[in-house]
């Protein structure tokens, strides 16, 4: 049996799309970046017995996952995929799988980047036993988020700590699809950034990452516009947090927040994550950036109606102190 942790990761430039050519290997359309969450991880157990590559057992939080679900579904097709592209070894084995999140799923914290990531690091621990492929990817982080991203794209980005970047890698020359688009990080803060998930009730049903995302590529009429401008912005938002220029950081996220909702509105059917809840939450953070005339907080969402918060550390009172009558957890960068 092999034991592996992974935290989730909190996106400020938006992985959205997978380029139509790669669609299979997840490849993304345009680069990412995120913070690796402090305080919040999953923990994953996984023990290959000799078999056929099934999923012989699933238990996630201490339940059994049902055979047709769809968590089921995605972990075997991760299983079917690694035989078919990495190595056919893992078609050798059966599998037993045990996750558990520290944080409440239930709540629409996304598990599927902390989780992907720590099945792949506990699965590959676990082959290297008798495989030496699987030693190699082990012990490289590129490698190792190269895999976790054939699970979930996002998950390439929780393998490692401090800030990320997932570079989509198919802007050069003689582009390999399996190795040549991963995460790594740039640098190992920033220490002195809060983040603050804040909880709205979710009503409507969700359209999923997976699904959204696809429906924007076909159909969103300026979404290869919105994703040239992406990539030009990104190293200048990175820049940003290096240089600890935390007003321009925070009107940055903002915008990166919300022009990918924008890109998900323009999409037919158009596509809307975020809820009255949402908008007042937004309302309040523009406010308390008014009454200091520059930007102290900012908020980024996913394909949900929950914010996630950024803020500095002498600000985190006033921003708390914003957000009376929602539930909120608050953590930092995982350094
Ligand atoms: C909005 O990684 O869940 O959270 O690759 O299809 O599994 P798949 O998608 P997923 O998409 C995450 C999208 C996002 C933005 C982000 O995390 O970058």
């Amino acid at each position: 049996m092999s034991k592996a942790r992974a935290h989730p990761n909190i996106a400020f430039v938006k992985y959205w799309g997978k380029h139509p050519k790669w669609e299979e290997y997840h490849i993304p359309t345009k680069s990412s970046a995120s913070f690796t969450v402090k305080d919040l991880y999953t923990l994953t157990e996984v023990e290959a017995v000799n078999g056929k590559g099934r999923v012989r057992e699933f238990i996630l939080n201490g339940e059994k996952v049902h055979r047709d679900s769809k968590d089921m579904k995605n972990v075997e097709k991760f299983i079917n995929k690694l035989s078919t592209y990495v190595s056919e070894d893992v078609k050798k084995y059966d599998y037993i799988i045990k996750s558990e999140n520290n944080f409440p799923t239930a709540a629409g914290l996304a598990s599927s980047a902390s989780g992907f990531a720590a099945l792949t690091k506990a699965l590959m621990e676990e082959l290297s036993r008798d495989h030496s492929w699987a030693e190699e990817v082990l012990n490289d982080e590129r490698k190792l988020s190269a895999v976790a991203r054939l699970g979930s794209g996002s998950a390439a980005r929780s393998i490692t700590n401090g800030t990320v970047i997932w570079r989509r890698g198919w802007d050069k020359k003689e582009f390999d699809p399996l190795w040549d688009s991963y995460a790594e990080r740039v640098f190992s803060g920033p220490d002195d950034i809060v983040i603050i998930y804040v909880f709205v009730s979710r009503k409507r049903k969700k359209v999923s990452s997976r699904e959204g995302m696809k429906i924007s590529v076909n159909t969103s009429p300026f979404y290869w516009y919105w994703v040239d401008r992406e990539e030009k912005e990104l190293n200048k938002t990175i820049d940003t947090i290096k240089h600890k220029k935390y007003e321009e950081f925070f009107k940055r996220v903002i915008e990166h927040s919300n022009s990918f909702h924008a890109v998900c509105r323009a999409s037919y059917p158009p596509i809307e994550y975020l809820t009255d809840e949402s908008r007042d939450v937004m309302d309040r953070i523009h406010t308390l950036n008014r009454e200091y005339g520059y930007e102290v907080a900012s908020y980024t969402f996913d394909a949900g109606p929950s914010p996630v918060l950024f803020t500095t550390k002498d600000m985190e009172k006033d921003v708390l102190s914003m957000l009376k009558g929602y539930e909120t957890i608050t953590t930092g960068v995982k350094i």
